[in-house]
């Protein structure tokens, strides 16, 4: 089966595919009616209160949950199937917080992400070396190779492990709120970097942020989601943050009208 870009057909066969799906934890109800298609090469942003369930689709699209009803297929596999190894990239929500008492320079960080189950034998060293030395550049920390990763700033460490996903060479990568703890100018290098990677190399991604602004100017594609998907859309046509509230059911329970008005103002931060 050949994946490629959606064409002006439009009639490709997504990578990801996702039918009714139901995620429970713990007895309770955290996603529902989850139907979601995507396409090689787009760049989704999902964005949503804490707690809707955000980290527990991207787990479950990579098989770590299982869902009580309904279907995922990746590249036409279930999660976690063999021919899936080294095809998906992978950056948790706390991958920063890697544990202090670690001694590990980022080289060696993200030379770990050269490794998998499959290519364990089967690549040179060469290769891998050279993998290692593109990936650290891509993200910016070219110079401080050797640096151990427990004297890195929150950002830097984030962009560690960035590279340590890019390394992979995985065509579908899957981010939970890599932007945390970056300044301004990492941040928006990392997502030029994550927008690049889908034009030019054709790779695939899912990115949950709560930096709405950020995300919106950089995903093709924005998905609110609380519970169940409640926007799903080209990023310009994403919700203002009124019609936002009656997206989510929420009312006003002010009569009046506001003294102050919301300015856009892209370098603010806004939480959802
Ligand atoms: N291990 C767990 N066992 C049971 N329930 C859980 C577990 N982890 C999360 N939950 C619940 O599932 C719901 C969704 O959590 P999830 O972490 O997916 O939300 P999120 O949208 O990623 O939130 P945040 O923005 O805070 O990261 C929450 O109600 C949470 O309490
Ligand atoms: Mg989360």
């Amino acid at each position: 089966m050949e994946y490629s870009r959606v064409g002006q057909s439009g009639l490709q066969k997504p990578i990801l595919e996702i039918d009714n799906l139901t995620v429970i934890r713990s007895g309770k109800l955290v996603l529902r009616d989850i139907n979601l298609n995507v396409q090689r090469g787009e760049f989704v942003g999902i964005v949503g209160p804490n707690g809707s369930g955000k980290s527990t689709l991207l787990l479950t699209i990579l098989g770590v949950l299982k869902a009580q009803e309904g279907d995922v297929k990746i590249y036409d596999s279930e999660p976690m199937s063999r021919n899936l190894y080294g095809k998906i990239g992978w950056v948790s929500q706390a991958a920063s917080n890697l544990p202090k008492e670690v001694r590990i320079t980022i080289r060696e960080l993200v030379h770990l992400g050269t490794v998998n189950a499959k290519n364990m034998f089967s690549i040179t060293n060469n290769t891998r070396r050279k993998r290692v030395k593109e990936a650290i550049k891509m993200v910016g920390l070219e110079g401080l190779e050797n640096v151990d990763i427990a004297r890195l700033s929150g950002g830097q460490r984030q962009r560690a492990v960035i590279a340590r996903a890019l390394a992979t060479e995985a065509e579908f990568i899957l981010l939970d709120e890599p932007l945390v703890g970056m300044d301004r100018d990492s941040r928006n290098s990392l997502l030029k970097l994550l927008d690049q990677f889908c034009h030019d190399s054709g790779k695939t991604i899912i990115m949950v942020s709560h930096d709405l602004s950020a995300i919106r100017q950089t995903a093709h594609r924005m998905i609110f989601l609380e519970e169940t998907i409640r926007f799903d859309g080209p990023s310009a046509d994403f919700p203002d943050l009124e019609s936002l509230a009656l997206v989510r059911g929420i009312t006003n329970v002010h009569d009046m009208k506001p003294q102050t008005k919301i300015l856009p103002n892209i370098d603010k931060k806004e939480e959802i």
